[in-house]
């Protein structure tokens, strides 16, 4: 499946802006290592689509996902990858089973809220960059905030503060077209973050890149992951998902633990 273009426009640019009433409490959620607050929990997940016969996209998900956590999740194509982010990102709700995200039980929340919750907690960054071509590098970060009533000038700030986190401090005022691969994905990361995600998602984030470019992504989620940034990264490539500290493979629909190497 192409990565989730149906969905873009709500992905990149959310226009609800008022935050959702629930969730704000994480206390009466279950802690766990060290304290450290759950962001995912997925319980009994499964998706189906229908057809003749049914597809079994993924199979009974349990998923934990702490603060400041760097997982990825590694299969080949086919396996379930995309659909499993669908699920973590709210683009998609599960056929059967329990989703708490930030503690909130998002399974049963409607549309609207959903849509509230996910441009709130999530940031996403696809293979492909969906940058819009004729405007900056740094309006490209600003208009991700511009539904969020965030005043101008914040958002300006914003924008340049997250550029600097991912090493483009000195190409905000720089066309899209004019950047490498790996410099135009640097830019779908600060865009992802300007809105202080609880979670970034990640699929297959160097599937269009070179090595060298690739790694120069890998650093950046290093990094970002050393700044305390949750992460999920989803991928078919070994060598990209033996950055994470955490790996999960998944197969056939089905996730299991490794031990990162
Ligand atoms: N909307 C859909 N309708 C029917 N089948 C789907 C749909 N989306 C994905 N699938 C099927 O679910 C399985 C997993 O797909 P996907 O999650 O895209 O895998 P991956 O991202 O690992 O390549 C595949 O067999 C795919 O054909
Ligand atoms: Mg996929």
């Amino acid at each position: 499946m192409t990565p989730s273009e149906p969905f873009l426009s709500s992905v990149l640019q959310d226009e609800h802006s008022e935050p959702p009433s629930a969730g704000r409490n994480h206390e009466e959620q279950g802690e766990q290592d060290q304290g450290r607050r759950t962001v995912v929990e997925m319980i009994g997940v499964c998706r189906t689509f229908p057809g003749t016969p049914e597809v079994h996209a993924v199979r009974d998900i349990n998923l934990t996902i702490s603060e400041g956590e760097y997982l990825s999740i590694v299969g080949p194509s086919g396996s379930g990858k995309s659909t499993l982010l669908h699920l973590l990102g709210l683009l998609d709700r599960p056929s059967v089973g329990t989703y708490l995200l930030d503690g909130v039980d998002v399974s049963e929340l409607s549309d609207a809220k959903r849509s509230e919750l996910r441009g709130e907690r999530i940031g996403f960054v696809f293979q492909a960059f969906h940058l819009l071509q004729h405007r900056s590098v740094l309006e490209n970060v600003e208009l991700s905030m511009l539904y969020r009533r965030i005043p101008r000038r914040e958002r300006t700030k914003r924008a340049r503060d997250t550029l600097d986190r991912v090493g483009l401090k000195h190409r905000v005022e720089f066309s899209p077209q004019t950047l490498s691969g790996g410099e135009r994905q640097r830019v779908a990361i600060a865009r992802a973050l300007a809105a202080e995600p609880s979670l970034l998602l990640a699929d297959e984030p160097t599937g269009n890149l070179d090595s060298g470019n690739a790694d120069a992504v890998l650093d950046v989620f290093d990094k970002l992951h050393g700044e305390g940034l949750t992460l999920a990264v989803i991928t078919h490539d070994d060598d990209v998902s033996t950055r994470a500290d955490r790996r999960v493979r998944i197969a056939d629909g089905t996730l299991t633990d490794e031990v990162a190497s």
